[in-house]
């Protein structure tokens, strides 16, 4: 019988949580006559806590030795042998031959997935680095239902630091099963990450309602550090131009909204890698103003703890201020959790149904992009194991993490058996799909890594030319001059390109309005790959002037080319969470159609209708050596069709 491990608030169902609630009830009144006091009796639970804590340590301590078990604990992992360097597959290992089950926190995103599968016994996960902390989830939701009598219908305003709490990941994951709407008011700079909205959308259909300061004035004290964007990021797609009026519309729509909890979180300062956007004034905080609020007398405070200065005392004393009751109730839920999972009938479950993974090959070295994940910091005791998404944009691969969740984009495939690579492209989803069940499959970061292994790129079959340099000329030059004609203020105007040549074209934009006004524009530039994978804003590698501010500056957005729409919605997603420009144009070179999205470019090259499976490609001669401008297209050979590709290998250019 497989043992059971509770990872990830997705380990438990729906029925499950209610069964454990079912538990938690009667473990309340902690009475130590009644039948489950013993429950656990015999029993040894190892906590190894590799991260301070005081509640979730205790208050699982003090559950196992209620249910008539044992704790054993290393009292500081750093006193451990990891301090010796021990791996942490070594040390689930031992351990697990000590235990009945293991506690375990670390610091690192994915670690306690990575030591649950080197343990015999049940593992539960007490907090892994940013990732998640589901028995926090079983306490939040278990006060929630206690305070409130049922979940569904509930709307919970979720502040603070968004992106590094795990509580706030497994508690959003799990609001949005049990029908409880989620508005996230997060600190700037701190929004929830791509990677668990997107996880919220594919697996539970729901987006989070980002929420106007404006609107809880009364609990934010510098309010006008945060921003509105709108509810469902594909409303962004619908609008290349988003002005006040979108804003103003999107804003009624929160106050007909009637709250009923703040959950309050701390920064994770322990997490920050790099400072915040914002001072610490922007930091949403519950104080004096919440407690006199009318609309707020029913609303009430939670908080996972330990609390920093986002929440005041002064709301201890008040009937809202329920996060004591929280912390207390982390007690009878862990001796219904240990309980149920020491329980034999817990280890029937299925594990987790992942649509295919994909493990890298012996050799590859392509890692998860989340410096903070497991598989990077201690790849002895990983494999590199990722889910392979449905296709999103078409050209990436989009693969999640098995450990941490974070998503991680591809742009390069290979073949294992044959030793060739190329570009991916949505059209080759079958092959690649093939090669992956094959096995055969090697993803890349760069054609450096690629060729490092020695591989060798494909040879891409005949190519139409599109355009010539001249063309690809005349067009920069034509847009350059309808943007001229079309921007009202000229102090306004900022230009951000999509990198790599999205951002070259931007330049030459810039260039050719430079020369028609004859005055210096401010670009900036996208970089969707940024770090942990996510679209980044950045500088130009030779910026002529500083960091331009996008509020309410007339925005140009620049790409190369436009196919399915969702890099351009990605970027527009980018510039609404750092600021609100007036206005948000968008010109592309090429414009191939067959948008998913109804994303419609304002200033377009050429539009030049493909089948999927071609590809088009934009050669500038920044980024190309030796070459001269031009576009082409082209289809990429099966990679098993050796025959085709020899002859065609002869009279084709190489890809790159
Ligand atoms: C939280 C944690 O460790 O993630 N604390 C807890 O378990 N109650 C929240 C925090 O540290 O901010």
């Amino acid at each position: 019988m497989r043992k059971r491990d509770l990872v990830s608030i997705a380990d438990l169902t729906d029925r499950e949580i209610e069964e454990i609630f079912q538990l938690a009830d009667a473990m309340v009144d902690l009475n130590p006559i009644a039948s489950h006091a013993k429950s656990c009796a015999g029993k040894i639970m190892a906590t190894l806590f590799y991260e301070p804590s005081t509640r979730t340590r205790l208050s699982f301590e003090s559950a196992m030795q209620r249910l008539g078990g044992s704790a054993i604990s290393c009292p500081d992992m750093r006193s451990s042998s990891a301090a010796k360097g021990e791996s942490i597959a070594d040390t689930a290992r031992v351990v697990s031959s000590y235990a009945d089950v293991l506690v375990i926190r670390h610091y690192w995103d994915g670690a306690v997935q990575a030591m649950a599968e080197f343990a015999d016994v049940p593992v539960v996960n007490a907090g892994d680095g940013s990732h998640e902390h589901p028995t926090q989830t079983l306490c939040d939701l278990y006060t929630l239902k206690k305070e409130k009598g049922n979940l569904k219908g509930l709307t919970v305003v979720i502040c603070g630091d968004l992106k590094h709490g795990r509580t706030v990941h497994s508690l959003v994951y799990a609001l949005a099963r049990f029908g409880v709407h989620v508005v996230t008011l997060a600190a700037n700079g701190m929004e929830l990450p791509e990677y668990v909205i997107e996880k919220l959308q594919n697996e539970h259909h729901y987006s989070p309602l980002p929420l106007v300061s404006r609107d809880l004035q009364a609990v934010v004290e510098q309010p006008d550090a945060i921003y509105l964007t709108p509810n469902r990021p594909h409303q962004l797609a619908l609008f290349t131009r988003v002005d006040e009026e979108l804003q103003d519309d999107l804003s009624k729509m929160a106050p007909g909204l009637k709250f009923d909890a703040f959950y309050v979180t701390r920064k994770q300062k322990e997490r920050l890698r790099e400072p915040v956007a914002e001072g610490e004034a922007s930091y949403p905080r519950i104080g004096d103003r919440f407690l006199k609020e009318k609309r707020f007398k029913d609303a009430v405070v939670m908080h996972p703890l330990p609390r920093v200065d986002e929440l005041s005392p002064a709301v201890d004393k008040d009937r809202r201020g329920i996060y004591f009751k929280q912390a207390a109730y982390g007690v009878p839920v862990r001796m219904a959790l240990l309980s149920f999972l020491m329980n034999d009938s817990a280890s029937s479950h299925p594990a987790k149904k992942y649509l295919t993974v994909y493990r890298g090959p012996e050799g590859a070295i392509s890692a998860c992009a989340n410096a903070n994940c497991v598989t990077r910091t201690e790849p002895t005791s990983t494999d590199l194991r990722f889910e392979v998404l449905p296709p999103g944009s078409s050209e990436t691969l989009n693969l999640r993490c098995f450990y941490c969740d974070h998503r991680f984009k591809v742009q390069l495939v290979g073949h294992v058996r044959s030793k060739r690579y190329c570009p991916y492209d949505r059209g080759l989803k079958e092959i690649v799909d093939g090669w992956l069940r094959e096995g055969d499959l090697i993803v890349f970061d760069t054609i450096k890594q690629a060729e490092e292994l020695g591989y060798e790129p494909y040879r891409t079959g005949p190519q139409r030319n599109l355009m010539d340099e001249a063309e690809l000329r005349a067009a920069v030059k034509r847009i350059s001059e309808s943007i001229g004609r079309e921007t009202e203020d000229r102090d306004s105007l900022v230009i951000v390109g999509i990198r790599t040549k999205g951002a070259f074209l931007a330049r030459r934009i810039a260039r050719e309005l430079e020369k028609q006004w004859q005055r210096r524009f401010e670009t900036r530039e996208i970089e969707m790959y940024g770090s942990g994978g996510q679209p980044e804003m950045v500088l130009p590698e030779d910026p002529k002037l500083p960091a331009p501010d996008l509020h309410d500056r007339e925005v140009i957005l620049v790409d190369d080319v436009i196919h399915t729409g969702r890099t351009v919605r990605a970027a527009l997603s980018l510039i609404f969470q750092s600021a609100r420009p007036r206005s948000v144009r968008l010109a592309v070179l090429i414009d191939r159609g067959l948008r998913e999205l109804p994303v419609k470019p304002d200033y377009v090259g050429k539009h030049i209708p493909s089948a999927d499976r071609e590809r088009v490609r934009v050669k500038l001669r920044e980024v190309e050596q030796n070459e001269r401008d031009k576009v082409v297209v082209y289809s990429i050979i099966n990679a098993d069709d050796s025959n085709q590709r020899s002859a065609l290998s002869s009279n084709s250019e190489a890809d790159s």
